[in-house]
């Protein structure tokens, strides 16, 4: 009898630690599943985060309850791990990768070949112009090689090229690397990648390549990769989406595109922007201009929080379609860390992820969590 008294005070003080720790999470939620047990074995659910994002205990704690998977949001970008040239550093990176292992979270790597975030010296000379090819390859090697081989065994895989196609011009951005390597800088990145790590996945990543105006040139890379004998693992449709455009269909379309080539498709950035664009938008707006582009700094209407929600479920209906969609990962992790506050409008407050500032979950994660629960259930 004594016993079971005890037992029940164990069990007692077990149940209320667990939920006064919820709480003190705030993140608990009777009713609701959190994002990666939504998904399940189904596919990754990861967040991209800056890491002094883990110094905030109650921010680490929310990230690693709700996914699975993390991308540094910077940390692994050239210019944060080889700024000098042969100095690397990695303790930045290093921090966001030991707290993935800490949490049994899968790591993707972001990026090892991208036209921003680059320091100058890789691919060009101190005036500017494009390094001789054999130096610049160099370069791209040793940066590739020395990122993975570090991180060999702990990161799954790797945005090798970032955002190599060009938007308006025939195919391939005309980027330094270009420049100084020529248009088969993307094979050889792949090549020094294979090399590097032959267990890592390797992507190719770009914005609105499921889209009719970028697809054929993705898919042109993608083919001429193949033909000179590169494997890639996966491509990387970043998704950033905006909440008016109805290009659903077209965004189908564009993951079938891929997933038929027999390539592991990821959404790779996801969020959904609701606030108005417009092109050209600089930091230098009048007030007027400002608030007109600005209309939400005390928070999201009820109704563009439904058309928000509403805009997440019919795109997560669509990725739930496929199967090669292993993972996808949102670009940021609540409302306040997205970098849609600083695009392409400086300053503003903006709303384009499943939780608000207080990182109370909106409309839209609840749109996702039914989505990916009816996902399952249909299997
Ligand atoms: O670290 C400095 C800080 O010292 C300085 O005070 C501050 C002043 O502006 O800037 C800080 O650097 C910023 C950095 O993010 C870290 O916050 C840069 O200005 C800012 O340009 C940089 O933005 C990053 C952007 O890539 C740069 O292109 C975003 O955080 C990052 O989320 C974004 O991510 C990209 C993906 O890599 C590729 N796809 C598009 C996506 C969104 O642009």
């Amino acid at each position: 009898m004594m016993k079971r008294v005890c037992l029940a005070a164990v069990l007692f003080v077990v149940v209320l630690s667990a939920t006064v720790l919820a709480a003190e999470k705030g993140t608990a939620s009777a009713t609701m599943p959190t994002l990666r047990q939504a998904a399940g074995n189904r596919m990754l659910m990861g967040a991209s985060l800056m890491s002094h994002e883990l110094d905030d205990a109650r921010r680490a704690a929310f990230i690693a309850e709700q996914f699975n998977c993390l991308t540094p949001g910077n940390e692994m970008k050239p210019d944060a791990l080889q700024n000098v040239k042969g100095k690397f550093t990695f303790e930045r990176a290093d921090k966001i990768v030991a707290f993935a292992e800490a949490h049994g979270m899968t790591m993707i790597g972001h990026t090892l070949c991208w036209h921003n975030q680059a320091p100058a010296w890789l691919f060009m000379d101190e005036n500017k112009k494009p390094l001789p090819r054999e130096v610049a390859l160099e370069n791209l090697r040793n940066h590739i090689h020395t990122v993975m081989e570090h991180y060999k065994g702990r990161v799954k895989g790797w945005d090798v090229v970032n955002e190599g196609l060009d938007d308006s011009g025939p195919y391939l951005r005309d980027t330094p690397a270009r420049k100084a390597i020529g248009d088969d800088f993307i094979i050889k990145a792949f090549q020094f990648a294979r090399e590097a790590d032959p267990d890592a996945e390797l992507y190719y990543n770009d914005y609105n390549i499921e889209a009719n105006y970028k697809r054929p040139k993705a898919l042109r890379l993608l083919k001429e990769l193949k033909d000179a004998g590169v494997k890639v693992d996966g491509v990387g449709i970043q998704g950033h989406w905006l909440i008016d455009n109805g290009n659903i269909k077209e965004i189908d379309e564009g993951i079938k595109a891929f997933a038929d080539l027999g390539l592991k498709v990821m959404i790779t950035e996801v969020d959904v922007d609701p606030l108005p664009r417009r092109q050209g938008a600089g930091a230098d707006l009048s007030a007027t201009q400002r608030e007109g582009l600005d209309p939400y700094k005390a928070g999201l209407p009820d109704d563009v929080q439904q058309k928000l929600a509403e805009r997440y479920r019919a795109l997560f209906q669509v990725i739930m379609k496929y199967p090669q969609i292993q993972r996808v990962t949102f670009w940021g992790v609540d409302d306040g860390s997205s970098w849609l506050n600083d695009f392409p409008v400086r300053g503003r407050t903006n709303h384009p992820l499943l939780w608000d500032r207080n990182f109370q979950p909106k409309p839209a994660f609840r749109a996702v969590i039914e989505t990916l629960q009816q996902s399952s259930v249909a299997k």
